[in-house]
């Protein structure tokens, strides 16, 4: 635990949107006392209405609904709201691609796109209700179509470039989309990560897809299936350029974004439209900061939630320019960032520890070349940050000026829950510090009971807040018993955390069976039922084991089918195997090979004891010997009869 305590500059606290600890303390207690007048309040200062909002909040546990009886919709409010401003003609996406290519796309002409290719979907038939899937690398044709689709009220689900072909496929199944929205490929260290090909592959067997329109990004040689695939440039020709909003219910299904919980299958957590909206558009304020004359930059992708709540739909509502790079931080040198923080005068920079940590690998000398002082506020999301990082970051990139807002949320909340307001809430490097207005957490043990201050247990929010989740996509039961059944009557995070005596949440990780790596989000067992449908492979067992840079790093025990294997060859083969399956980021770092698991009576695989001998290493070598797993396998048996 650190002792430290970092508050921010005069200069800073005093232009803050919120200033000062008595400030932010009013504004919370406000939001606990009267939630219903509090965000009914934010919800119509804040948001452009075609129609009022009849009731703030309803609630069927463990459904939400707030704002019923609202007309809305987003892309009106990302847009069409700012050109009546001075905002018409400021950048809204300052895009830099990683071969250095730059478009710099103003309000005015982000309307403009989005409403063209709005027309291209309704051209292909597309409807208020339909489903889309968005498969892209990260250009500005990205966010296009994600406005264009909130525009019309098309629920769209935007998949991360680095999934295969398979887990592609099921997310198209799974939602029933009926166009694919692609482009040939993008650019990553310098080479081409293709996209075209892995949609061919997924849709071998998706019936519900009619169209799959494709951006020309590379250039590179791909497959058009006529009467199927059409070139977004061609679309794009003979379009109008106007294409009023839908006025959509509050309630809307906006998106829906798959994220890895305890079961193979990947949820699909649903965000509707007026509430999301809301708590992204505060959270841009209340923990960025944000000026008129910002410029941020998140460094996340927008195939995870990051990227959606804070390159996209927050940064535009709030109207300011958000930046959005292709590629990656080491292309072509280590300084990649600090020659774009210099170049575009950045303010505002928000990234994660696995970036930080990275970075930290190779050097001060990497920013120190660059001049950063346009920085003033640096973010920090996605996993714990040990406080040697924070420290880093604050001294060699914030040069000590700059607050770090260390943000806690997740998937399912839609927006930052646990984070300092910077220019009230002093830090304390390792802690996401204090909750938003309108959040109430606490720490409780197995029984539900609050565990109190300095005590370890699982972090609970007590009430709805506006952008919560409001179902799995499909499956309401699953929604009912992960969240809110586990200790009944709460939203139940999954994760283990500690408040000190100053009321500060240290969040210390997932206590279910869902690592982190690189904060991406991934479950053992979706790893587990790719490795056991390879034919050599009899059983599997995943674990995250602790890694330096990424903070997990998966770790996979297998035990094999009969045979001779060459068991250095199979390791590769399997980890190639994952990441066909699921994707590179999914690949395991180690596969271990043994000829029996830890089980429990019942059968079991006691996960527990496999996460301690990556953990503690009692167990030494690349790959663990036989003798070895017998001696863990006793144990387990051991502990078992106890
Ligand atoms: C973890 C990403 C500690 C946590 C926005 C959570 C964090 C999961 C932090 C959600 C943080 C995220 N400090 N842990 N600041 N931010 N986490 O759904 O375990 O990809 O439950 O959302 O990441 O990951 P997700």
């Amino acid at each position: 635990m650190s002792e430290k305590i970092y508050a921010a500059p005069a200069e800073f606290v005093t232009r803050a949107n919120v200033s000062g600890m008595e400030n932010y303390r009013a504004l919370w207690q406000q939001a606990a006392d009267r939630p219903e007048e509090f965000w009914g309040e934010l919800a119509e200062k804040e948001l452009d209405w075609f129609e009022k909002f009849s009731h703030v909040f309803e609630w069927d546990p463990p459904f939400a609904k707030w704002f019923a009886g609202g007309k809305i919709n987003v892309s009106h409010n990302c847009l069409d709201r700012h050109l009546t401003t001075a905002r018409k003609n400021k950048v809204a996406i300052l895009w830099e691609g990683e071969p250095g290519d730059q478009r710099m796309i103003s309000y005015q002409e982000l309307h403009r796109l989005v409403c063209r290719f709005a027309n291209v979907l309704k051209s292909l038939g597309l409807q208020t209700g339909d489903r889309a899937i968005v498969y892209m690398p990260m250009i500005p044709e990205l966010p296009v179509a994600m406005l264009a689709c909130a525009r019309l009220g098309v629920t769209f689900s935007v998949v991360f470039g680095g999934f295969s072909a398979e887990a592609l496929q099921a997310r198209i199944q799974d939602l029933g989309a009926k166009v694919v929205i692609t482009a040939d490929g993008g650019w990553r260290r310098a080479k081409e990560v293709r996209l075209k090909p892995a949609v061919d592959e997924a849709l071998s067997d998706c019936p519900t897809v009619q169209h799959v329109v494709v951006v020309k990004r590379t250039g590179s040689e791909i497959a058009m299936q006529p009467g199927r695939d059409l070139w977004w440039h061609d679309l794009d020709t003979n379009v109008s350029d106007d294409c009023p909003a839908v006025p959509l219910d509050s309630e809307h299904p906006l998106f829906v974004l798959y994220t890895s919980g305890t079961t193979g299958k990947p949820k699909g957590i649903l965000h509707t439209t007026a509430g999301y909206l809301l708590g992204n558009h505060m959270t841009m304020k209340w923990v960025f900061d944000i000026k008129e004359e910002d410029t941020y930059w998140c460094s996340a992708d927008i195939g995870w939630v990051t990227g959606h709540s804070y390159i996209v739909f927050g940064p535009l509502s709030v109207g300011t320019t958000t930046v959005m790079y292709e590629g990656s931080p080491d292309t072509p040198a280590y300084d990649r960032w600090w020659r774009m923080i210099e170049k575009y005068r950045i303010n505002v920079l928000y990234t994660s520890p696995t970036a930080i940590r990275a970075l930290i690998r190779q050097g001060d000398k990497w920013p120190e070349s660059h001049d950063l002082s346009s920085l003033r506020l640096l973010g920090s999301v996605g996993e714990p940050i040990n406080p040697a990082a924070w420290e880093w970051y604050h001294r060699v990139i914030g040069k000590g000026r700059c607050p770090i807002v260390d943000t806690w949320w997740q998937t399912e909340t839609g927006c930052i829950m646990i984070a300092p307001m910077p220019g009230a809430v002093p830090q304390k490097p390792g802690s996401a510090t204090l909750p938003m207005p309108g959040v109430i957490p606490d720490i409780i043990d197995l029984e539900g009971q609050p565990v109190g201050d300095d005590r370890e247990g699982f972090l609970i929010i007590r009430r709805p807040w506006p952008s919560i989740s409001r179902t799995l996509w499909g499956d309401p039961k699953r929604y009912a018993e992960q969240y809110w059944q586990r200790a009944p009557g709460v939203y139940f995070t999954g994760d283990a955390a500690r408040r000190d005596s100053d009321g500060y949440y240290w969040v210390l990780g997932r206590v279910d069976d869902v690592m982190n790596v690189s904060g991406h989000r991934l479950s053992t067992m979706e790893v587990e039922s790719a490795l056991v449908r390879h034919p050599a492979v009899a059983e599997a067992a995943v674990v995250g084991k602790p890694h330096e840079i990424t903070g997990q790093a998966v770790c996979a025990f297998v035990t094999l089918k009969q045979g001779d294997w060459n068991h250095e060859e199979l390791g590769r083969e399997l980890r190639q195997w994952v990441a066909e399956k699921i994707g590179a980021f999914a690949r395991p770092e180690e596969i271990r090979f043994s000829d029996g698991l830890p089980k429990t009576r019942s059968g079991k695989i006691m996960r527990r004891l496999l996460r301690e001998i990556v953990t503690s290493h009692t167990v030494t070598g690349d790959v663990t010997t036989l003798e070895d797993m017998n001696v863990v396998t006793k144990l387990a048996a051991q502990h078992d009869e106890d």
